[in-house]
């Protein structure tokens, strides 16, 4: 998900933005001069390691680099190829019926079949335990949905049946895929098919369970959640589950009351003119911030749950903290303890912090999910600041420590976590642009994270907080119309470490425009940076999401400033020499999202999310009596609408992806 800018700003002028990204460029030396010394993986399975091996002799990047497109349709190098494996409606789980293109099934068929807009994911292998390249579960994110394509009238009129679909549609899912040798097909009536919605109870676990800031009407005790949405990125564990993370959940609840309160505010509760018009607290009470003021506490953390397990229960980890959570990406520390980097995207404030959790404990190796349920429940949550010499600090947030206590509005642990985005300001946390995925590189341990964009910077101020913000060192751009990639190496390549290095690794735009402040430092035009992985052979994939309404008028007119740049894409960085390629580009009005490998890194799994975005203020939804006007992908022609997509790519003559 992107939302509009529109805010006006001061723009950086070219002098000062050049001796900011140069003085940032100049580390990169530093950095490089030790790539190569934590050699040893901590990363990947066997057979990724063998794979990234047998490709290690080439160069990092061997595919055709393509051009831009402003087609309706996904493009790839000439060498390779792509399928649809899964769209929206797609049925998943036993009893689930084949979409209908006039989008007029019930609700309650929805919860079987796919959500409507495919974001994170992951890849876990069939059987479980094997490093299968042909038989997997996906589990997935849907992280919103565009009501007015899910019903044959949209949002025209709004009923009870309406907002259930509409929950339905959101969450998370798991699906079976297979391989046979030619094409990928998603397995009907798989045993292993899951979906989960915005009302699927979870377990509440961590410092904030039972809290009162978490008890509500319907749940007393405060540890018993119903439901997720707005899940964007993801993560996993070396125990073989999958982690969603919930993003900006407070647009869904509306405050009506005048006076809305300081900790509401802070997370963006909005009154209902201001918030993204889903109408669920229409026909479901819990969404009435004022009547349920403590429901919008019971979201904005990262959920758990075991993809081999149907009936497994997933769970609430609220010791990582409470933010519009974009990812979690994993480190593993030379100890076994683990270690999540994670973004705070913010669709309003547009400042937020980068967090990192360190688990109190290792976890068990081996273990499987039951021995390591409760792995997440503790350990130590931090925030990153970026000094101006490129210099880092991780500040800790724990009551007592760094000004978190009951004077600054803290009692208790559990306070500071739900109430995580204060902790950070109280901390002196660094304002970030709008940070998004970020991925880990395999050897070096170095971290990188998109700052997909921010134009308030240098005109608008973090919430709650007095000064407008210019650029920073980290933050090289005002307005950041472009977005760009920063990354750090910690201290001793410890990922536990509270000290690292820092530099910008690029920036985003054009590199032919003529002005600077939207100009890339790379020769390949892209905007607007999100999501982010590094494979096992250290390529580092970066994919954009720009909204529709930045990249074109209301006519669906192609603006200026995205002439040379089109429509979203995916792109491939080789991080030690900035070689730059683009890989795929994506259908109108898409973002691209996730990236996916098999084991043995012959297919890459992407989504095509909410293709056909209107360019209209968030959420674009289309109108409902001309739902292909902006894109009939994938189904072309024949389609009824649209639809969110899994596609799978592979070389032509079945090598490794990427070389
Ligand atoms: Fe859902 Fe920050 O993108
Ligand atoms: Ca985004
Ligand atoms: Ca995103």
């Amino acid at each position: 998900m992107n939302t509009a800018n529109d805010l006006p700003g001061a723009v950086t002028s070219g002098r000062l933005l050049d001796d900011l990204v140069a003085a940032r460029l100049s580390r990169r030396a530093v950095l490089q001069g030790s790539l190569g010394l934590a050699a040893v993986s901590l990363f990947g399975t066997p057979a990724l390691l063998k794979a990234a091996a047998a490709a290690g002799s080439r160069p990092l990047l061997g595919f055709t680099s393509i051009g831009i497109s402003l087609a309706d349709t996904v493009e790839v190098p000439p060498e390779y190829t792509w399928q649809v494996v899964n769209a929206w409606g797609d049925p998943i789980m036993p009893g689930a019926a084949d979409f209908v293109q006039d989008a007029s099934q019930s609700a309650a068929m929805q919860a079987m079949q796919s959500g409507m807009f495919h974001d994170g994911m992951h890849y876990f292998p069939l059987p479980k335990g094997s490093d299968s390249s042909t038989h997997g579960l996906i589990a997935i994110n849907y992280e919103y949905t565009d009501d007015n394509l899910l019903s044959p009238d949209g949002m025209e009129t709004w009923t009870a049946e309406k907002v259930q679909k509409s929950k339905n549609a959101h969450g998370l899912g798991v699906f079976e895929v297979r391989f046979d040798g030619e094409r990928w097909h998603t397995v009907k009536d798989s045993q292993y098919g899951r979906r989960i919605t915005a009302d699927t109870p979870f377990v509440i676990a961590g410092p904030a369970a039972g809290h009162p800031w978490m008890q509500t009407a319907a749940d007393p005790a405060g540890r018993t959640a119903l439901g997720t949405f707005q899940n964007c990125a993801n993560g996993y564990t070396p125990w073989g589950t999958y982690l969603s993370c919930e993003e900006n959940f407070t647009p869904y609840f509306v405050n009506d009351s005048g006076s809305i309160s300081r900790l509401q505010d802070r997370y963006g509760v909005p009154p209902t003119d201001k918030s993204w018009g889903f109408r669920w607290h229409e026909f479901d009470e819990r969404f009435d911030a004022v009547k349920h003021p403590n429901e919008p506490n019971r979201f904005g953390w990262v959920v758990e749950f075991d993809p081999y397990d149907p009936a497994s229960v997933p769970v609430k980890h609220t010791a990582m903290g409470r933010m519009a959570h974009e990812g979690a990406m994993l480190s593993e520390a030379p100890d076994g303890r683990v270690v999540y980097y994670m973004g705070d995207d913010d669709f309003r404030s547009r400042f937020e912090h980068i967090y990192k959790f360190v688990s109190a404990r290792p976890y068990v190796k081996d273990g499987g999910y039951e021995a390591n349920k409760h792995i997440l429940d503790e350990g130590t949550l931090y925030a990153a600041r970026f000094h101006e010499d490129g210099s880092g600090e991780w500040i800790e947030l724990t009551h007592g420590k760094n000004g978190l206590s009951a004077e600054n509005g803290f009692s208790s642990q559990a306070e500071v976590v739900i109430d995580a985005r204060t902790a950070a300001d109280v901390a002196g946390a660094t304002y970030m642009d709008r940070p998004e995925w970020i991925a880990v590189h395999p050897t070096t341990r170095e971290v990188y994270v998109t700052l997909t964009n921010n134009t308030s910077r240098g005109a608008g101020k973090p919430l709650h907080q007095q000064e407008p913000l210019g650029a920073d060192a980290a933050n090289p751009r005002a307005p950041n119309l472009m977005g760009h990639i920063v990354r750090w190496r910690e201290a001793g390549a410890d990922p536990t470490a509270t000290r690292f290095e820092w530099d910008v690794f690029l920036l985003g735009g054009d590199p032919e425009h003529a002005d600077p402040v939207k100009r890339s430092n790379r020769a390949l035009a892209f905007a607007q940076p999100d999501g982010l992985y590094c494979d096992p052979r250290g390529v580092l994939w970066i994919q954009t999401d720009s909204s529709a309404a930045n990249m074109r008028d209301t006519d669906l007119v192609v603006k200026a400033d995205w002439k040379n740049i089109g429509n979203n894409q995916m792109l491939a960085a080789d991080p030690a020499t900035g070689e730059i390629r683009r890989f795929l580009t994506g259908p109108i009005g898409c973002e691209v999202t996730a990236v996916q490998f098999t084991p043995d890194m012959r297919t890459l799994f992407v989504n095509i999310q909410h293709p056909g975005e209107a360019p209209l203020a968030h959420p674009g939804r289309n109108d409902p009596h001309k739902p292909k006007a902006i894109s009939t992908w994938p189904d072309g022609e024949a389609g009824g609408r649209p639809r969110s997509a899994t596609i799978a790519i592979r070389r032509k003559d079945g090598g490794v992806v990427g070389t």
